[in-house]
């Protein structure tokens, strides 16, 4: 199978890595300048590490890299069986690579998308082809994340969530179906929980250690809350909350208001070395 991966970013190589791993030849597609380079440096060191693991061995590691060509323009796709988008979380950017996959890829093609929060049914309606279009919401890091969500828009036909839950499965992940509502399943309820940590820390509940000790002690969670939104960073956070808030316009998403003004202080979690804890 020939996968068409647009997007060389943190899950557009990670997809084509997972892709290639599995045997299916890899276009990998960016316009911007260095993305490419960056990528396929990225796709080598996660090897290299899967190899050092023994998860893989160094010739199917070898093998994968020479699976993955990559292209600087959106152009002559045809021969792709699976088209799938991970470009920048903006419907406008989204709109536009779709425009131009319309007259560079096959009637037949499997078309997916891997947004995150906005919806898959207007994406698929820039696509031409709705009914051969679905979401695959991959998790990061790619390599690493046993979940695939496979998100049936309004229009996508029987026949094409069934080929993507396939199509998951075989570069061996785990699909759950799920419809095309705001945060889909994992971020409509992991959100929510992060914010209402937010909520009692500024309520005073506990401090920031605590609230996350009382959720790894009592509710056995690999990591707290509070952490994870620090992990995670708390713009892509409260960008999350704000989306789930504006869809459904009911008041228990609403942004915890900490959240905003951390966001606003530039205190964003691990990349900004402070959030809710402090990094080294
Ligand atoms: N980062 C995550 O944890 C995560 C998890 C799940 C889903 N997603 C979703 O995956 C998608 C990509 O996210 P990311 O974190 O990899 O972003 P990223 O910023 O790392 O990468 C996006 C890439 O798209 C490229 N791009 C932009 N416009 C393009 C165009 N017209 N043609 C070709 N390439 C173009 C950019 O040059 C960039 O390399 C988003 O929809 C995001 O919501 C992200």
């Amino acid at each position: 199978m020939k996968v068409a991966v647009i997007g060389a970013g943190t899950m557009g190589s990670g997809i084509a890595q997972t892709c290639a791993l599995a045997g299916h030849d890899v276009t990998l597609v960016d316009v911007a300048p260095g993305a490419l380079e960056r990528a396929q440096r990225s796709m080598r060191s996660s090897l290299d590490r899967m190899v050092r693991r023994e998860t893989i061995t160094a010739e199917e590691g070898e093998e994968a890299v020479a699976h993955v060509g990559t292209r600087d323009a959106i152009a002559g796709l045809h021969d792709a069986g699976v088209v799938i988008e991970a470009v920048f979380e903006s419907v406008e950017v989204k709109r536009g690579v779709w425009g131009a996959l319309q007259s560079a890829t096959s009637e037949g093609a499997l078309l997916a998308t891997n947004t995150s929060s906005l919806s898959v049914t207007e994406i698929a309606a820039a696509s031409g082809r709705p009914e051969r279009f679905c979401g695959l919401h991959f998790f990061n890091p790619v390599p690493m994340m046993a979940l695939v969500e496979v998100v049936r828009g309004l229009r996508s036909s029987d026949e094409t969530v069934e080929q993507a839950r396939a199509f998951a499965e075989g570069i061996g992940k785990t699909p759950i179906v799920c419809a095309d509502k705001p945060g889909f399943i994992v971020n409509r309820l992991l959100i929510p929980y992060i914010n209402d940590a937010v909520h009692a820390l500024s309520e005073g509940v506990a401090t920031a250690e605590d609230i996350d000790r009382a959720m790894k002690l009592g509710a056995n969670m690999p990591i707290g809350p509070l952490a994870l939104v620090d992990l995670v960073g708390l713009d892509v956070g409260l960008a999350a909350a704000e989306a789930l808030h504006g869809e459904f316009g009911d008041p228990k998403f609403r942004p915890a208001p900490l959240m905003k003004q951390m966001v606003r202080a530039g205190l964003l979690g691990r990349k900004s070395g402070e959030g809710f804890f402090r990094y080294g």
